[in-house]
């Protein structure tokens, strides 16, 4: 699988990205059999994020990279920061809530390289947008993180789009995606003015629950007869659907058996027609386009 650059200045990531989100809900072992199984695809970018697995998945994923010297070399770690939450692990936090804070987030990230047991992420993204945010100190924490070698570009998720724009604007570079959630489950990004932004950007969005976290809604006849067509499987058609799309979204999947990782990584050899395209947006609209 070919790197794509995320944004058009940069930096490049695989076309489709690992999910570590439940990767707790199975062995180290699994872990470590998922990353080199997605390593073998060509899927090097891992999506991480610090209170993933009550705040043990980077910590699960480190002790790989420890296990496999050269790994760290090979791949693109992104991971996320601003989510707070109740936990034994944070005895301290009382509240359910978001910190956007300099000091949060630079501490977040200090803690993240721990875990990692590495000296550099890839990608930071502030995990959901902060009602208390303050542009401007959220930029400062980025710059001096760059500064220091710490963190080589920086994004958002589950922004919309004036908060991006807004964010963009105190930025002395380019926020370079905005994870958000896409999926033939929710098609909402298409006509909300999400995609249009990142277009208008030049940035290109990563699509989170890709598959509908394993819910997708089913068709059995149009997916029947797509999957016949193409010789894909349902997961292949879903993730080729959102791979259609201008805007290059970059679908982070979520499974947790290294067989589906592969299974996934196929999905970018399909071409997927126009026609075939809007075939699958009328069956999960379940009415005729206007
Ligand atoms: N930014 C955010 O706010 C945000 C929010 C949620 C998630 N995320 C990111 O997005 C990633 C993906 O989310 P997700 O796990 O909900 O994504 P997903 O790929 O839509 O769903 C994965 C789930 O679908 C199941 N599944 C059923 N059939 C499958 C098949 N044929 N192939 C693959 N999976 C199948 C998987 O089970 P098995 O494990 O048994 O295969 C797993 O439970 C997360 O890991 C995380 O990195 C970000």
């Amino acid at each position: 699988m070919e790197k794509a650059k995320i944004h058009t200045q940069g930096p490049t990531f695989s076309r489709i990205v690992a999910g570590a989100w439940r990767w707790h809900t199975v062995s180290a072992e699994t872990v470590e059999r998922l990353a080199l199984a997605a390593l073998e695809e060509g899927i090097t970018s891992f999506d991480h994020a610090d209170i993933y697995g009550d705040h043990g998945n980077e910590e699960i994923f480190g002790r790989v990279l420890d296990r496999n010297p050269g790994l760290r070399n090979k791949i693109e770690l992104i991971t996320k920061c601003d989510i707070k939450f109740p936990s034994a692990k944070r005895p301290d936090t009382r509240v359910h809530h978001y910190d956007t804070s300099k000091e949060h987030i630079i501490w977040s990230v200090e803690n993240s390289l721990k875990k990692f047991r590495t000296n550099h992420i890839n990608l930071l993204l502030i995990h959901r947008p902060d009602p208390l945010m303050d542009p401007q100190k959220v930029s400062e924490a980025f710059v001096q993180l760059n500064k220091e070698g710490k963190v080589l570009h920086f994004g958002v998720s589950n922004f919309t789009p004036s908060q991006f724009r807004m964010l963009q604007k105190h930025m002395p570079f380019p926020l370079v995606t905005n994870q958000i959630e896409i999926s033939l489950s929710r098609i909402d990004p298409l006509f909300n003015g999400d995609l249009d932004l990142m277009l208008e950007f030049g940035v290109s969005p990563m699509a989170w629950s890709p598959l509908g976290g394993g819910t997708l809604p089913v068709n059995e006849r149009t997916m029947f007869s797509m999957a016949g067509k193409y010789n894909a499987s349902y997961t292949q058609m879903a993730i080729a659907w959102l791979l259609r799309h201008p805007a290059k979204i970059f679908p982070v999947i979520g499974t947790t058996q290294p067989e589906r990782i592969k299974e996934a990584a196929k999905s970018i050899d399909i071409q997927l027609d126009r026609q075939d395209w809007f075939e699958m947006l009328k069956w999960v609209m379940g009415k005729e386009l206007p």
